[in-house]
């Protein structure tokens, strides 16, 4: 059997490197997370007892990386994923004392507002933050001169006319890549018109990660080889597109000195007076 534990050395990702990987392809939840992360925290001045929101943080993988790697405080919220599986594999890291797992839904996030020093997203942002509104409400919960960081599967460019056939037909093993939901999927261009309309953020940086398709389908052959998959592979339709259309796309941002209203806050309807 091909060694499928080479395919997870990447000299890009000397931090991840250290890691099991019979733990990384057991508690994956997409694309390696921890790639993800240790791309975005080269990006971010993390600083040791940080308070961080890991937000949509799956099985808490890139949480108790941050926690370990920087010694960060980390809430690591999750809808799918209940904080009882978190804790039990936080617990197993030894990072109990950093990293606190909760369910949450991104809309009712309960924390005060400036309460967190950053907020990470790694492969979750998609899944709510598309919402014209939803930066102004996340970035409410960072405190001024606070970071935001997130790292999401993307486009390099607009198809030009339709879903390519590579991308849309099923591959060998029945599965297509491009699925209905796949349409939250946009450019570099697009996420940086959707975050530069704010004012409640600054410093924004935009970026394709390099060689991203490249890691997708390593970590999709790596953990088809293991034959510990979710979800059937789709390395040949990563391989076929070849870095054409589809990767990841990385933002940071800085938290502005602007605030605003908390649109997603059920106390703002007596604010305007819809129960009296
Ligand atoms: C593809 S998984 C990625 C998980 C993890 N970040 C990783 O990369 O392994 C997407 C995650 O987003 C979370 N998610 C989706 N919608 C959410 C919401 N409205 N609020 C909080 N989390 C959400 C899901 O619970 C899920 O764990």
């Amino acid at each position: 059997m091909h060694d499928w534990k080479s395919l997870l050395v990447k000299p890009e990702f000397p931090r991840s490197n250290h890691y099991d990987p019979n733990w990384v392809v057991e508690n994956q939840m997409g694309p390696n997370v921890l790639w993800l992360v240790e791309w975005l925290s080269e990006r971010l001045a993390l600083q040791p007892d940080m308070r961080v929101l890991d937000l949509g943080c799956g099985r808490a993988m890139s949480s108790i990386f941050l926690a370990r790697e920087f010694g960060v405080r980390v809430w690591a919220a999750d809808l799918w994923i209940g904080p009882d599986q978190n804790w039990r594999r936080v617990m197993e890291a030894g990072v109990s004392s950093r990293v606190f797992p909760m369910r949450l839904e991104a809309h009712a996030i309960p924390f005060p507002h400036d309460f967190f020093d950053a907020v990470v997203s790694l492969d979750a942002y998609t899944y709510f933050g598309t919402d014209d509104l939803y930066l102004g409400y996340l970035s409410g919960f960072v405190r001024p001169a606070g970071l935001l960081g997130i790292v999401v599967p993307g486009l390099l460019r607009d198809f030009e006319s339709g879903i390519p056939s590579h991308l849309a037909e099923p591959q060998s093993n029945g599965k297509p890549f491009w699925e209905e939901e796949c349409r939250c999927f946009h450019t570099p261009d697009w996420w940086r018109a959707h975050w530069s309309h704010s004012s409640r953020i600054a410093d924004l940086h935009v970026e394709a990660l390099k060689d991203g398709w490249r890691h997708w389908r390593d970590f999709e052959k790596a953990v088809e080889l293991s034959g510990k998959g979710i979800f059937p592979s789709c390395a040949e339709a990563l391989e076929r597109d070849a870095g054409l259309y589809i990767g990841f796309v990385g933002m940071t941002a800085v938290r502005s000195e602007t605030s605003g209203d908390d649109l997603y806050d059920p106390a703002l309807g007596l604010r305007v007076g819809v129960d009296r």
